[in-house]
């Protein structure tokens, strides 16, 4: 019989966390940072919806600075075992920064995925349809299905956590580059759509973000998955041994 998987939260720095853990230990990272241009969204009023998070005791949840890219990726690079992926949801603004600092540190760009939202939103110029994926790979690895197109289709979220993905287009990621029970890592993981995509296709995961309130409601929707929790990490010192653990577990 196949058991449930498994997954561990930790609240933490996301650069912190990742030190804590095993070099070359995670087969996939998927992740969403809170990008510096959303500075500039806030600024000129087009995202008040997130402004009143209810998912955060802040009313808005920190950025994470450009300047900080190389130490995120160059983490990123070392916690991935070699011929694996890494995809980055990143807007078009940041999607400039981001790829030359990933390829500096070691990963191949292949090309942004397009999440198609399917109906138009805020925007000054053309309004806003949709969001980029950063597809990268580190060593050489082939995706499960060569027939997936580079256009994701899912309607936004509403009223849900601020900026939150819809599960469907992170299993599309999850699907493609990872195997049934391999180790899938989001270390800005807000209302974990990263971890339910991963339990949903029978990955386990770990997972981190630096808002406690994110890390509470990341822990019951897997457990409302059906996944199996391991003891919730807060310490990045003991995110370390335990993700060590959940891999040695996830390899028997
Ligand atoms: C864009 S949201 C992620 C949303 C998520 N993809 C979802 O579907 O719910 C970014 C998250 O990063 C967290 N965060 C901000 N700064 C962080 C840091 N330095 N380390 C870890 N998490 C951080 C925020 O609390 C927020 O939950």
């Amino acid at each position: 019989m196949i058991s449930a998987p498994e997954f561990r939260l930790a609240c933490s720095d996301a650069v912190t966390w990742l030190r804590a853990l095993p070099s070359g230990s995670v087969d996939l990272v998927a992740t969403d940072p809170p990008y510096e241009s959303l500075e500039k969204h806030r600024a000129i009023g087009t995202t008040t919806r997130l402004k009143h998070s209810k998912a955060s005791s802040n009313d808005w949840f920190d950025i994470f600075p450009n300047s900080r890219f190389e130490e995120l990726f160059g983490e990123v690079w070392r916690v991935l075992k070699k011929d694996t992926h890494f995809y980055l949801y990143c807007d078009a603004e940041t999607m400039f920064a981001a790829k030359p600092i990933a390829e500096k540190v070691g990963f191949k760009f292949w090309k942004p995925i397009v999440w198609d939202k399917k109906r138009i939103g805020m925007g000054y110029h053309y309004r806003a349809r949709y969001e980029l994926i950063l597809f990268f790979e580190k060593g050489k690895r082939k995706l499960n299905d060569l027939g997936i197109p580079d256009i994701i289709e899912a309607p936004r979220i509403h009223g849900g956590y601020p900026t939150e993905k819809p599960v469907e287009v992170s299993e599309v990621l999850v699907q493609q580059s990872s195997q049934l029970g391999e180790m899938v890592v989001d270390p800005f993981m807000g209302s974990g759509s990263v971890g339910v995509a991963s339990v949903r296709r029978g990955r386990n995961f770990l997972g981190n973000d630096l808002c406690a309130e994110a890390v509470t409601i990341a822990g019951g929707r897997l457990l409302a998955e059906g996944a199996r929790e391991g003891r919730t990490q807060t310490h990045a010192h003991d995110s370390g041994a335990h993700a060590e653990q959940l891999l040695l577990a996830g390899a028997e």
